[in-house]
């Protein structure tokens, strides 16, 4: 199972996702899912995980002081099993792309409240990365429950 995790600029909210649902993964024995993460934005490409991304996953015991910031292509629509996009913007700029819309999954498309984006916290404070981890910590849970299931 090859999953991707993609936001906007790869720095902030993706690779978190990444980090944590690794760490949901090997809870579950799914040690052997590949896991990644990128942006639909070149900004960053090459770059470490923003700092405050960093803070907060270092706070929880994950570690992404070896991240590099990744574009997303054209070019590997087919190589991955699932895109798991943080928000809708993100999901649109896969679906541009050429993704396969019954591969695009949103990260909070299982959350019970209704609510599909995990907000970009690039432009906040450091309470919005302590949100997006929260929210990405609940969701990854339930999608990677809902991916294990799918198909049997
Ligand atoms: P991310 O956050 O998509 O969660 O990595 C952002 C990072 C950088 C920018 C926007 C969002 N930016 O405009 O540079």
């Amino acid at each position: 199972m090859r999953i991707l995790f993609v936001c906007l600029g790869n720095i902030c909210r993706s690779p978190l996702a990444e980090v944590i649902a690794r760490a949901e993964a090997e809870q579950r024995g799914l040690d052997t899912w590949h896991i990644a993460s990128a942006g639909t934005g070149d900004w960053h490409v090459g770059q470490g995980a923003d700092r405050r991304s960093l803070a907060v996953a270092r706070k929880h015991g994950l570690d992404l002081s070896r991240h590099v910031a990744r574009q997303v292509t054209a070019e590997e629509m087919e190589d991955w099993d699932w895109f798991v996009a943080m928000d809708r913007s993100n999901r649109a700029d896969l679906l541009a792309m050429g993704a396969d819309p019954a591969r695009v999954l949103l990260m909070r498309q299982f959350d019970p409240s209704g609510e599909l984006d995990v907000p970009d916290p690039y432009y906040g404070g450091e309470d919005g990365f302590e949100l997006a981890y929260r929210l990405l910590r609940e969701n990854a849970g339930r999608l990677l429950d809902y991916l294990a299931s799918y198909g049997r």
